[in-house]
C-alpha cells in the first residue's frame, strides 16, 4: 500500500456483520470493497471439487496455486465460473476452517489480498488477520464482535437453519480461527473493537466513518 491510501481493515468472528458494514462503508468513503473469506471459501470449494482431501495440506496449496479467483461486485468466479452460491453451503462453511489453517494457501490469499491493494488507492477489506497480517499499516483497524447468539440469531435471518445447531457451528469455526498458529482471529493492540450486538447497521458505519476521518486528521496535524 501506498503513504497515500486508505485501507480500512475490518477483522472479526462469524456473523459479526462485517459484510454487510464493510460493503455499506465502502460505499460511504467511496472506496472499493474486498471479502477475503470469499477467497478461503473459493479456494475450498475448488479443492471439494476436485476430489481433494482438505486435510491434505500439500494438495490443497496446489490448488489454491493453480487456479484464479476474482471477487468483484459481490460475485465470485473460479477459472472464470461463477461459484458465488455454492461457496455459501454447508459443504463448503463447514470445511473452511481446515482450508484457513493450511500456510501455503494463506501465502496465496495474501500476495493476492496484497496486490488488490496496491493496484486501488485504498479499499476496504474484511477477514480474520487484515489488520494484523495482510495490512499491518492499515489506516484503521476495526474488530467487530457481537455475542455468539447474535451473530446466530443474523445468520439464520439471512440463510435459514436452526438456531442452535447454527450457534454451535459458529462457535466452532470462531475455536478453529482463533487457535489456529498462521494468522489466528485476534485483536491487535492497535485495532478499535466494536461490539455490534445492539447496535444499527447505520450506526457503526457512521462511528468508523468518524474514525477514518479522525485517522486523516491526525496524518495532516
Ligand atoms: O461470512 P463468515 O463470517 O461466515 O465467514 P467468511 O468471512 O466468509 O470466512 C470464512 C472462513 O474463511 C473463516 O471462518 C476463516 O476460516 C477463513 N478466513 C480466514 O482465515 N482469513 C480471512 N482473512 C478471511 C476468512
Amino acid at each position: 500500500m501506498s503513504a497515500t491510501s486508505t485501507i480500512v481493515a475490518i477483522d472479526g468472528p462469524a456473523g459479526a456483520g462485517k459484510s454487510t458494514i464493510a460493503k455499506a462503508l465502502a460505499k460511504r468513503l467511496e472506496l472499493d470493497y474486498l471479502d477475503t473469506g470469499a477467497m478461503y471459501r473459493a479456494v475450498t470449494h475448488a479443492a471439494i471439487e476436485r476430489g481433494v482431501p482438505l486435510d491434505d495440506a500439500v494438495a490443497v496449496g496446489e490448488v489454491a496455486r493453480g487456479i484464479t479467483i476474482l471477487v468483484t461486485d459481490g460475485r465470485t468466479c473460479v477459472d472464470g465460473v461463477d461459484v458465488s452460491d455454492l461457496i455459501r453451503g454447508t459443504i463448503v462453511t463447514s470445511g473452511v476452517s481446515t482450508v484457513a489453517a493450511n500456510s501455503e494457501v494463506r501465502r496465496v490469499m495474501r500476495d493476492l489480498q496484497r496486490a488488490w491493494g496496491d493496484e486501488r488507492p485504498g479499499g476496504v477489506i474484511e477477514g480474520r488477520d487484515i489488520g494484523t497480517i495482510v495490512f499491518p499499516d492499515a489506516t484503521l483497524k476495526v474488530y467487530l464482535t457481537a455475542s455468539p447468539r447474535v451473530r446466530a440469531q443474523r445468520r439464520v435471518g439471512q440463510v435459514g437453519g436452526d438456531l442452535e445447531e447454527t450457534e454451535r457451528s459458529i462457535v466452532e469455526r470462531d475455536h478453529k480461527d482463533s487457535s489456529r498458529s498462521d494468522s489466528p482471529l485476534v485483536t491487535s493492540a492497535d485495532s478499535v473493537v466494536v461490539d455490534t450486538s445492539d447496535r444499527s447497521v447505520d450506526e457503526v458505519v457512521e462511528e468508523i466513518v468518524t474514525l477514518v476521518e479522525g485517522r486523516h486528521g491526525s496524518e495532516r496535524a
